[in-house]
Formats: C-alpha cells, sequence, structure tokens
C-alpha cells in the first residue's frame, strides 16, 4: 500500500510540471495562459509559440504519462499502471505548480495508455489523426479519440482498461466545456498547416 502511495504522489508531481507553462516562460518570456485558449496543453504551446514548442510539450506531457504507468515496473508492483498513471493526469490538470489548474488531459492520458497498452494507443491516435484531418479541430478530435477507446476498449475483454477508458473519456469531455461550447456556437479555432507557418 506504501509502495502504491509512493507511485501515486510520484506520478502527480511528474504531471504537475506543466511544460507548456515553463517552455513559454523559459523561452519565449510567455505565459501561455494570458494567449489564444489560455490553456497549457499541446494544442495552445503551438497556436501561441510555435511547431518548435508545440511539439517538444506534446512529447513532454505524453512522456510524463508514460513515465508515470511504468512506475509499477520500476518499483516491482504488481499494480495495474493505468491507476498510477491517473495521478499524472491529475497532476497535469491540477498542477500545484499553477495553483492547482491545468490541461485537458489529453496528451498526458494518452501517454499513459501508451505505458499499459501500445496498440490500443495506436488505435486511438490513428482516430484522433484522421478526426482531426476531417474537422481541423483538435479538441473535437480528442473528445472523438476518447470516445473511441471507451468503444474500442470492450474488445480487449480487459475490465480495468474499460473502466479507465470511461473515466478518461467523461474528464476530457468535462475538461473541453470551453471548447464544446466553441463548437456549438461554430467560433472553435481550427488547426491547419498555414497556421503552423506563421510562426
Ligand atoms: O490539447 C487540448 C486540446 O484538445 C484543445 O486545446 O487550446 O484548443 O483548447 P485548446
Amino acid at each position: 500500500m506504501l509502495t502504491t502511495i509512493t507511485m501515486f504522489i510520484l506520478a502527480y508531481l511528474l504531471g504537475s510540471l506543466v511544460p507548456g507553462y515553463w517552455v513559454g516562460k523559459i523561452f519565449y518570456h510567455k505565459d501561455i495562459r494570458d494567449e489564444g485558449s489560455g490553456n497549457i496543453g499541446t494544442t495552445n504551446s503551438f497556436r501561441v509559440l510555435g511547431v518548435r514548442a508545440g511539439i517538444t510539450v506534446l512529447i513532454l506531457d505524453l512522456l510524463k504519462g508514460t513515465a508515470a504507468g511504468l512506475l509499477p515496473l520500476l518499483f516491482q508492483s504488481n499494480i495495474n499502471p493505468m491507476i498510477i498513471g491517473l495521478g499524472a493526469i491529475l497532476g497535469h490538470t491540477y498542477s500545484f505548480w499553477i495553483g492547482f489548474k491545468g490541461g485537458k488531459a489529453v496528451a498526458t492520458s494518452a501517454g499513459v495508455l501508451l505505458a499499459y497498452n501500445p496498440p490500443f494507443f495506436l488505435m486511438v491516435s490513428a482516430v484522433f489523426v484522421i478526426a482531426l484531418l476531417i474537422s481541423s479541430m483538435v479538441s473535437l478530435s480528442s473528445m472523438i479519440g476518447f470516445g473511441f477507446a471507451t468503444v474500442v476498449s470492450f474488445y480487449f475483454h480487459d475490465w480495468i482498461l474499460t473502466l479507465i477508458a470511461i473515466v478518461l473519456t467523461i474528464f476530457v469531455f468535462y475538461r473541453h466545456r470551453a471548447n464544446l461550447s466553441r463548437i456549438k456556437n461554430g467560433t472553435e479555432s481550427l488547426v491547419s498547416i498555414g497556421w503552423y507557418y506563421h510562426h
């Protein structure tokens, strides 16, 4: 039990390191929360800081989820990696560095899925990319990706995977409340290659 709590706290601390915020502050002297959607995630890093920062934030946000998911391996524990991964997702969304606020749980959750079940991660990522190519909306594609994750998880006959997929899907929709209103109003920002070239 003590090991599980230790791993969960470590995962939370890892998740709390919000690269979107720090990359903006250190390398661009900008507070990413003051611009674009105000989110500290990958999409707003692309939007506000540019393509290099966006890729860096994507990789770091993803990897902290993966690292958290691999903690049970490091601690030789039998606990399901996704339970520990939840710590990193909570750290990312309610980071103590920035007043218990944070991102929308997409890249870090994907990183946890990568650590737990790479084929599942690849399937969900593929659906995300297809949705993005069609809609040009990262927010909508993220929600579609997690919705798909819940549905497809049933085919893996792994009840913890299904349970966590359901929890994550609800959480990701909850964190995208503002995006959902913008999608409804037709004001959600779109992603295009030209958009990246501006930076
Ligand atoms: O990375 C989170 C994404 O789904 C939406 O981000 O900045 O467009 O609200 P954003």
